[in-house]
């Protein structure tokens, strides 16, 4: 019987329940082989995508204690695309996108943030536009929808009168474990002072395209609308 017991207890220590990696960020059960095996294959595949051996040839664009800021443009390297590619897979998996080829692949710009770990932390696609619709609040909506995810998808709209913008962020996505440590508050602000040469952009001049709920949540607090 103190055996069975043991066997509880030694299971009850490495944790029912949900466990999540401190490197990859996947939440698994840690007690369920399946789980496990899907982990480990998944850990390993993204840490290869968003891992960075450095290249000659980088377009530093901006410079932190805690990482730094690569640009790549359309002119660069197939191995510059082939990186920016696989974080792209990686965001795009996280947000539900099919797509992970550019719409506009001749103008857009992708920034990368390296950490000290050298690893793609973060990534913005950001590409030229004219206009954009405002996203507009719509209190009355949200009251009438029960499920609080519908809520948070249908409560805001767009406006249909379009406003001049400069800069539109097609996506922006930072890696789960890097979360609220300034990494998409600091790419923006490299975004606005690097995109258009000579000329620093001001957060109205940026749009955001289609964001998700923390999208929403973060563009709301570094524009301050
Ligand atoms: N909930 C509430 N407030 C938030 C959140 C959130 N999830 N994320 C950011 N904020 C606000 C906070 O006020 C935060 O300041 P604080 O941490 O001092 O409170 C402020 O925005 C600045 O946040 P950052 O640390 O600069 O943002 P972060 O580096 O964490 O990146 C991002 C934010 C990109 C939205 C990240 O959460 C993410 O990658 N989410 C998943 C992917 C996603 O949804 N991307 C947006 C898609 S929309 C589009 O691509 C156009
Ligand atoms: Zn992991």
């Amino acid at each position: 019987a103190g055996h069975a017991d043991q066997l509880i207890i030694d299971a009850g220590q490495k944790g029912f329940g949900a466990t999540t990696c401190s490197s990859c960020g996947m939440v698994y059960s840690a007690d369920n082989p399946e789980d496990v095996f899907q982990h480990s294959h998944f850990h390993l595949k993204l840490l290869s995508s968003i891992k960075f051996v450095g290249w000659k040839k980088e377009r530093v664009v901006a410079d932190f204690w805690d990482g730094k800021i690569i640009l790549i443009l359309p002119e660069d390297p197939k191995h510059a695309h082939k990186k920016a590619e696989d974080v792209r897979r990686v965001a795009d998996d996280e947000l539900g996108f099919q797509q992970v080829a550019l719409s506009r692949p001749s103008r857009s710009k992708t920034y990368l943030f390296i950490n000290t770990d050298r690893m793609v932390v973060g990534c913005v696609v950001a590409e030229p536009i004219r206009q954009a619709y405002r996203v507009v609040q719509q209190a009355a909506a949200a009251e009438a929808l029960r499920d609080d995810i519908l809520e948070r998808h249908r409560a805001w709209c767009c406006s249909t009168v379009p406003e001049p913008a400069l800069c539109g962020i097609s996506r922006i996505w930072v890696f789960g474990p890097a979360r609220r440590q300034g990494i998409a508050t600091r790419m923006l602000d490299t975004v606005r002072s690097s995109f258009v040469f000579g000329s620093h952009l001001t957060t109205e001049e940026l749009a955001f395209s289609d964001p998700t709920p923390d999208g929403k949540l973060f563009a709301t607090q570094y524009c301050r609308t």
